[in-house]
């Protein structure tokens, strides 16, 4: 029976307002290959508010024209490697433009703000506006700065419209950083107008944890250290550092993955259920594990965290370079690519419950997943007629390859002989449950509509980083980089120091 129940919450129903959409960052990477694909996916889905008008800002100059093959070129690829098709691109390309901008110039940004006017008149778009900052984080900053001073950030200005701003991670690289790029969006928006994307929190397994949690009854009671052993949280990659050195040398996985999706993944695990499903409120619990994670004490490091490199190896059988052989990484490069982190969620629920995150470059495979172990049976029944232990249970959130949710538990094995053995309840997302978004189209639809439910709040970012600040320092000083950074050959599962946690993630 079809018993589907959705959101007619206003929030996450209300129809898209037009608008402008303003990218900065429009030359690179982010654009071709995640931005634009999921804007022209969602036209094709129509799904994307009309009118629409999306300019491209850059420092390379380029005609509208130029921008658009170009745009057209990267997506031909990407929609190959994906087999997507790319029909009714160009019908798509004509809501784009293209405006040349230095970054560090008002003359630059005043022409922006002329440009921008005048294309809302010419388009229709109500004056509502979209900035959405895809450069190398230095910029934030200095562009969030630049808009406020061309008049730009101020609602109902052109018309009527609001005015949003986009800030990809990272934000900032430690807890000063962090609260100096926000002391500048806020001398230049306000809060409900900035939107701090973490595009994890937006895809379908991720934000069906809260769901999985809070609209059942049966798992709740177990989910807490009386039942559960330990939770591990891995998000490995098969792609090394790719075109991203200039980035990657100075962030590391800690700040790459760490201290962003990672602990998205951990809160969403072991928070409280909120009083009702709001952002605030959802913001609100996950701010209270960030503030419980326990630090680590001097000295405790070593013992809680395994930091890896990769070195040559072979990915799918074909041999990849090392990290330190990477264009544009240093030949005596530190900077980890591979972390493992014993942590612990100091409050009532799981006080003692070791919780293992691990990520990584250049791993064997792509896999993202969470496991929570259960205990072991408190007293075996069958210890005198089984050869083994019985097996405890264990589910498991698959995120990526697979989207599912697995439970194992002992059963026995049909036969004349007492036997148990393991199996598997899985719930599997189907694609007839409906057209599942990818995470970018997700997030942009929700910058659009206003909805802060999947992006970070300040007070999340800095509590993040308090936990992280001291723990980089620490193993960023060269005598501890000796101890803590291990080689691991790319295409396996990371060093071997680090075999044994990672065996109590993968261990199926
Ligand atoms: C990004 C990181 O935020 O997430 C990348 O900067 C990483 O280094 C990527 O590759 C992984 O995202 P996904 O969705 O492919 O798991």
């Amino acid at each position: 029976m079809d018993d589907v129940k959705c959101a007619c919450n206003k929030d996450q129903q209300s129809a898209v307002d037009p608008c402008t959409l303003v990218i900065f960052g429009a030359s690179g990477d982010l654009t071709s290959r995640k931005l634009v694909p999921a804007l022209y996916t969602l036209y094709r889905n129509g799904r994307l508010p009309e009118p629409i008008a999306i300019v491209g800002c850059s420092r390379t100059q380029l005609t509208h024209q130029q921008f658009r093959d170009g745009l057209k070129e990267a997506m031909l690829e990407t929609m190959s490697e994906t087999g997507a098709p790319v029909d009714g691109w160009d019908d798509f390309s004509e809501r784009l433009s293209y405006q040349q901008v230095e970054y560090d110039s008002p003359e630059s940004f005043a022409d922006l703000a002329e440009f921008v006017r005048e294309l809302a008149g010419r388009r229709h778009t109500k004056g509502n506006l979209v900035f959405y900052i895809a450069t190398p984080p230095f910029l934030y900053p200095v562009i969030a700065e630049m808009i406020g001073a061309s008049g730009l950030s101020r609602e109902n200005v052109i018309g009527n419209g609001w005015v949003r701003i986009v800030v990809e991670k990272p934000f900032g690289r430690d807890l000063e950083t962090a609260i100096e790029l926000d002391h500048v969006l806020h001398n230049n928006f306000k809060e409900r107008q900035i939107f701090r994307i973490d595009h994890y929190l937006a895809k379908e397994t991720v934000q069906n944890i809260l769901m999985f949690r809070f609209a059942n009854t049966i798992f709740e009671p177990v989910w807490n250290r009386n039942h559960v052993e330990y939770v591990g949280i891995l998000a490995a990659e098969k792609l090394g550092v790719e075109h991203r050195a200039g980035y990657y040398e100075k962030a590391g996985v800690l700040r790459d993955m760490f201290q962003n999706h990672m602990m998205q993944l951990l809160s969403l695990t072991t928070m409280e259920p909120p009083s009702f499903f709001e952002a605030a409120r959802v913001q609100d619990e996950k701010v209270k594990i960030f503030r419980s994670l326990k630090p680590f004490a001097p000295g405790e490091l070593r013992d809680n965290i395994i930091l890896g490199q990769y070195a040559p190896g072979y990915i799918d059988g074909a041999s990849v370079p090392g990290y330190r052989n990477e264009p544009g990484v240093s030949t005596s490069s530190c900077t980890p690519t591979f972390a493992v982190m014993r942590l612990f969620v100091d409050n009532w629920r799981w006080r003692g419950v070791p919780f293992y995150i691990a990520s990584g470059k250049r791993l064997k495979q792509k896999k993202t997943r969470i496991v929570v172990q259960f205990k072991d049976v408190p007293h075996s029944m069958f210890r005198d007629v089984l050869d083994g232990d019985v097996t405890a249970n264990r589910l498991v959130i698959e995120v990526y390859p697979e989207e599912k949710i697995s439970v194992r538990f002992e059963a026995k094995k049909p036969g004349p002989r007492l036997c148990l053995k393991p199996v598997r309840m899985e719930y599997t997302y189907q694609k007839e449950d409906g057209p599942a978004f990818d995470s970018y189209e997700k997030v942009l639809l929700d910058c659009i509509s206003g909805d802060h439910m999947l992006f970070w709040r300040q007070d999340g970012v800095e509590l993040s980083w308090s936990f992280l600040s001291p723990i980089l320092a620490e193993s960023e000083t060269c005598a501890e980089r000796d101890a803590l950074l291990h080689s691991y050959p790319s295409g396996s599962w990371g060093p071997k120091q680090a075999e044994k946690w990672m065996k109590l993630i993968f261990d199926t």
